[in-house]
């Protein structure tokens, strides 16, 4: 916390209130968790590769489950239940933002988002929505790629959004060739956390902090990790400052 400064403290408050809503309201788990694919086989198969629809919400959500679910193992001696698995805080921010709206169609020109209308779908207008693809994208690609998910690199394929699709890279390759150093700080996170020994929560955060500021080089945001305990989850929480 004392990273940040003052105003960006009142943020980081907010973010804590919301999630701290959705869990209780949500038994601790992120909204949809339990409808949402829990492994690459609840996916369709097109070519020998599995393909995810991203802007549909329980889908992205899958594929943090799957991550949540690969990584569990690696967590396990800190905890049961996987709990202690750091990654907890994408899926619930991401389920922060569907249960607060912040991923429908801002422009209303579509009713994507809008519970009258195609209430599960993520629309691509959404900054929200944009930024966390790339908080859910990439580090999925890389457990993907660093052989956690057991998996080849070549078999996940992620479909484009109706609209600007030249923003969003789509595989482990092209996510690669668009994003080199944020692939490589987090093929370096499950490296050191989990393909490794014993996770050594000094080198962890050194690695998130990496990713972290990798992310400050996409765009002018700033980008702060924070981890705390709610409800006895360890939760790794990623912050957006604008
Ligand atoms: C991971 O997923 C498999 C298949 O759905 C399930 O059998 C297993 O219990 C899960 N593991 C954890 C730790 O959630």
């Amino acid at each position: 916390m004392s990273l940040l400064a003052p105003w960006a403290c009142v943020l980081v408050g907010c973010i804590f209130v919301s999630s701290a809503e959705v869990f209780s309201l949500s038994d601790r788990y992120p909204p949809l968790w339990n409808e949402s694919p829990g492994q690459f086989s609840d996916y369709s198969v097109e070519n020998g590769k599995y393909i995810i629809d991203p802007w549909v919400f329980p889908k992205r959500m899958g594929m943090y489950k799957i991550l949540l679910n690969k990584t569990a193992s690696y967590f396990e001696k800190f905890a049961p239940d996987n709990k202690q698995n750091l990654l907890w805080g994408l899926p619930l921010q991401h389920g922060w933002q569907y249960t607060t709206g912040r991923l429908v169609d801002p422009t209303r020109t579509t009713d994507c988002g809008y519970e009258s209308g195609d209430h599960l779908c993520i629309s691509v207008d959404s900054w929200w929505a944009d930024m966390n693809y790339f908080l859910c994208a990439l580090p999925f690609l890389a457990a993907v790629d660093s052989g956690l998910m057991g998996i080849p690199s070549d078999q996940v394929l992620l479909l484009p959004p109706p609209k600007d699709q030249t923003k969003f890279c789509l595989s482990v390759s092209s996510c690669q060739s668009s994003f080199p150093s944020t692939m490589r700080k987090w093929n370096a996170f499950y490296k050191y956390s989990c393909l490794k020994n014993p996770m050594d929560r000094g080198a962890w955060q050194a690695t998130v902090y990496g990713v972290a500021k990798s992310w400050t080089q996409l765009g002018n945001y700033h980008f702060h990790f924070l981890s705390f305990s709610f409800h006895d989850i360890k939760a790794l929480h990623v912050i957006y400052i604008l």
